[in-house]
Formats: structure tokens, sequence, C-alpha cells
């Protein structure tokens, strides 16, 4: 049975922003109880990637309620979160009023004296409001699945980076191994629409995960996608033996 969050070609973008809408204010809370927390790391390695620096530019798209922006405004970059969802965009802004970012627990200082908070905008990640050339570090965590189009988004990361500058994509993977795709899969189309449906009260919104990963080509095709943009230094980092990937690549 298909997924009611789940359309192919034009209607697909006004039913991910109808599923963002309905879940934004548990977002954060879902996303620690499905992946047990580790969602956390693997963001900072996607921030550590990124290697930004006070000064430099940075770009996160499809930012949701902000967890990459935060993290790359910490180490001093100036920072733009760019999503579609006005919801997602609300969560977002309201973390950057709470005392969690302005005065973070020492684990989590800005790791420079010129933190700014990351300013978010309402934007489509496949049609840029930039300039070519603009950013030094662009990433996106768990956005590119999501696209009508993934890769005019890739298109669009390339476009708006500077010479020199970092792509990184973070997103489900398509493990290599049969067995653990099985098993990673099962997981995908039972606990995580439970766990939705327990904590969100909507498991449709969770068995979306699979549907649209089914969709997606993953890690393998990202990195041919970069390779054929010529970037350099392309690598797949692959999380949990391919559960999650890290795609990512030099313009
Ligand atoms: C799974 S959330 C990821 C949020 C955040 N990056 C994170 O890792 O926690 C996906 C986000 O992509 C956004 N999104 C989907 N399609 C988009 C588009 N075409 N342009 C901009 N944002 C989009 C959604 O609104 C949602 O906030």
């Amino acid at each position: 049975m298909s997924n009611v969050f789940y359309a192919p070609g034009e209607q697909r973008a006004a039913k991910v922003n109808d599923l963002f809408a309905r879940i934004a204010r548990r977002y954060d809370l879902l996303n620690d109880l499905q992946s047990f927390g580790l969602h956390r790391l693997w963001k900072r390695r996607v921030v550590q990637l990124a290697n930004v620096k006070s000064g430099d530019k940075a770009l996160d798209l499809c930012c949701g309620t902000g967890d990459i922006s935060f993290a790359l405004a910490k180490c001093g970059a100036e920072t733009t979160g760019l999503d579609f969802s006005e919801k997602m965009l609300e969560v977002a802004r309201a973390r950057s009023q709470k005392s969690e970012v302005k005065n973070p627990p020492s684990a989590f200082r800005p790791l420079t004296s010129d933190f700014r908070l990351p300013s978010f905008q309402q934007g489509d990640a496949q049609q840029l409001p930039f300039p070519d050339n603009s950013f030094d570090a662009v990433t996106v965590g768990y956005g590119l699945r999501n696209l009508t189009n993934w890769e005019r988004g890739v298109d669009e990361m390339v476009r708006v980076a500077k010479p020199g500058g970092r792509i990184v994509v973070l997103d489900f993977g398509k493990p290599p191994n049969a067995l653990w795709r099985s098993i990673y899969f099962t997981h995908l189309k039972c606990s995580v629409p439970l766990i939705g449906l327990l904590f969100c009260g909507n498991s449709q919104a969770y068995a979306y995960i699979l549907e649209s990963l089914k969709h997606y080509p993953a890690q393998l095709a990202v990195a041919e996608k970069m390779r054929e943009r010529k970037l350099a230094n392309v690598r797949v980092i692959n999380l949990l033996g391919g559960a999650m990937a890290i795609n990512y690549g030099e313009k």
C-alpha cells in the first residue's frame, strides 16, 4: 500500500510540506527516539567535514529545526538555514531564543567568540535565492531524499558553493549487505512507524521514511552525481554499515 505522504511528481512538495507541518513540534524528540540519539553524532560529523571557521559563510539546506545550522554557527560561520516548511522554521527560530543555544552547557559552548545565531529563511532547495559561488560550505541533512528532484538539489548546492567550498550530504542510506539491509528496512517498516504512532500520534509520517528511501537511489548515486559535476575528493562515508551515509565533495 502506498504512503499517504508520498506522491511522485508535482504533488510531491505539497505532501512533504504537509508531513513536516504535522510533525514539526515533535520532530526533535522523535529523531532522538528512532535513532537512539545517534543522529547527533552523525550531524557532528557533517559539521566536521564542512570544516568552517570564523568568517566563513555556510548554508544548511532543508535545515528543519536547525541542528546542523546551530552547529555550523557555533564554529563561527555566518550561517543561513533554509527550509520550505514554515512550521519547522518556527521551531528553529524558537530554539534561537532559548538559553540552550545562547548559554549552552560547556560541551556545546561556541568554539569561537564570533558566534552569531544562524538566520533562518524560507525557500526551495531546488531553486536557491543566492548567487553563484556564495558559500564556503553547503550542507543538507535528511533533506535530499525529500526533494521532488534530488539531482536538482545537488546542482543547486554546487552552484552556490564557492570554488573550494565543501558540499556535505547526510541521509538514510542503502546498506550494501543484503542481510543487514533487510533487518534495517524491517526497523524502518515496523519500529519507526510505531514510535511515530506512540509519540506523535502519526505512524504514516514515519512510514514515509522507508517509502521515500525506496524511491531514492541513496549514497552511490549521490557520489556519482557529485563526480559528474566534477567535484573533487568525492567520498562516501557509510555509517552503521551504510544504513546512514554522508556524501562529501569539494567544488
Ligand atoms: C527530515 S527533515 C531534516 C531536518 C534537519 N536537516 C535535520 O537533519 O534534522 C527534512 C526537511 O526538509 C525540508 N524540505 C523538504 N523539501 C524541501 C524543499 N524542496 N526545499 C526546502 N526544504 C525542504 C522539510 O520541510 C524538512 O524540514
